[in-house]
């Protein structure tokens, strides 16, 4: 097999070398060609352009393969937990089990966040969305710990920042939904493990008890694990791009949450609610919907369908979609939404159009129906992304830092005037 790879141009021939990774997958190394060429190369969407090499996470679209650190997805989200699978990504190893208790007492002290960053919360009106509020207040880490702004201090000072933001994440988030019903906030309860802690700030009243339904923590901690990375999705590489200008973990994380807000991205597993709740309104007609997904001219696409690498199954939807199952079995909540999304699967999965472009449902796609099941309101659902994803951010982000990487700088072909003279007037 050639590890050199040619380009022929103007009567020119360019050799440029091949590197080959661990899975055996093959990329160009172009890093000289504009240097020795002149060209570059172009790639909206860098559907086709690796931009790091990278020893994370491992997919492989056509075979729906997705590891974390060699480990397979279908293992992690049925022995690990969330705590010791966000240890395994960001420091590369399974902890023993004295580090994973070290890594979890670590993260408890300090989950409270200071008094102060009640002040912005109440700064936000009550339909702030979530994800907004989130972003705003992980930036307000930066306030608050000013040392965290020099990413290239002490590998401990890093290490520091990480149990911050791991610890502060699910309160923040639980924050921002209390702001959002107008609840006086709850303080985390640091008696309780990672999930459970997360439920009982977000659900608990003052005026009662709240009891942790272990099935519903459980299987939010499978859901949380089913987030974590995913190799150079949307919101990882703003995370790498932003840190890479050695900007703090803290703004580059930030970041990426407003990068997966979007809806074609981790703001999808809202959407796919949304939309069920639309077709449902409708009369259930999928037939319709399917056809209007289709429509060139119609705006609207089938959320929760489709990758940009999965082209035959997304590993996760399998489990989640079982995991949708046993949940709502266990719960007793018979979601008439579920019936409609199994329905359109169905029918996605024989429609010409969806399997000539290698479209099957995405990890938003089965989601949410869990996330409802669980009392988790629709508008919070991307928050649970972005609570999962912190982690994955996390350990590309130290990554990219560890292996010095450069800024991200990437190049363009300009296509507007060629110059002209400015007007005599
Ligand atoms: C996530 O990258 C990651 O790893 C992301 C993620 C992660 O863990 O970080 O997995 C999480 O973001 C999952 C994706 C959630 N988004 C959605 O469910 C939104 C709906 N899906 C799409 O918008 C779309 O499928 C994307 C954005 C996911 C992928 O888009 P691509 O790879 O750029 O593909 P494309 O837009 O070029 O589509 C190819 C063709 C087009 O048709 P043609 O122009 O070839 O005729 O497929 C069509 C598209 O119109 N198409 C769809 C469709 N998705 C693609 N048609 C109808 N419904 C859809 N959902």
């Amino acid at each position: 097999m050639s590890d050199k790879a040619h380009i022929n141009f103007n009567d020119q021939t360019y050799e440029l070398p091949v590197i080959e990774g661990s899975e055996n997958e093959k990329a160009i190394d172009i890093s000289k060609l504009r240097g020795e060429s002149g060209l570059i190369t172009i790639d909206p969407g860098f559907k086709n352009t690796g931009s790091t090499k990278s020893e994370i996470t491992f997919l492989d679209g056509e075979k729906g393969i997705l590891r974390y650190r060699g480990y397979s997805i279908e293992d992690l989200a049925e022995k690990s937990s969330f705590i010791e699978v966000s240890y395994l990504l960001i420091y590369g190893d399974l902890p023993t089990p004295e580090q994973l208790s070290d890594f979890e007492n670590e993260i408890k002290l300090h989950t409270l966040v200071h008094e102060d960053i009640k002040k912005i919360l109440e700064g936000f009106p009550s339909n702030a969305h979530p994800m907004g509020v989130l972003s705003s207040l992980v930036t307000s880490l930066t306030a608050f710990y000013p040392k965290s702004l020099d990413p290239n201090r002490s590998a401990e000072a890093v290490d520091r920042s990480i149990i911050r933001i791991l610890a502060k994440m699910p309160t923040f988030a639980a924050w921002a939904y209390k702001n959002e019903v107008g609840h006086p906030v709850n303080y985390p309860d640091n008696n309780l493990d990672y999930c459970s802690n997360f439920l009982k700030m977000m659900f608990s009243l003052p005026s009662e008890n709240y009891d942790i339904d272990p099935v519903v923590a459980n299987a939010l901690d499978k859901l949380l694990i089913l987030h974590a990375d995913h190799e150079q999705n949307c919101s990882t590489s703003t995370v790498r791009i932003v840190g890479s200008s050695h900007a703090s973990l803290y703004a580059s994380i930030s970041a990426g949450i407003n990068a997966l807000w979007g809806p074609l991205h981790g703001g999808a597993n809202q959407a796919v609610i949304e939309m069920l709740e639309n077709i449902k309104k409708d009369g259930g007609d999928t037939k319709k919907w399917m056809a209007k997904a289709k429509d060139k001219d119609d705006p609207f696409r089938l959320m929760g369908f489709g990758h940009r690498v999965y082209k035959n199954f997304d590993p996760r939807a399998k489990i989640i979609k079982k995991a949708a199952d046993d949940v709502l079995e266990k719960l007793g909540v018979n979601d008439p939404i579920l019936d409609i999304a199994k329905g359109l699967e169905e029918e996605a999965l024989r429609d010409q159009y969806f399997v000539d472009r290698k479209l099957y449902p995405n990890v938003d796609f089965y989601s949410g129906i869990i996330y409802r099941a669980l009392g988790i309101p629709v508008e919070m659902f991307t928050v649970m992304f972005a609570i999962g994803r912190l982690p994955g951010w996390i350990a590309q982000w130290k990554e990219m830092r560890e292996n010095n990487e450069p800024i991200g700088r990437p190049r363009q072909v300009y296509t507007g005037h060629n110059v002209r003279p400015y007007p005599n007037k």
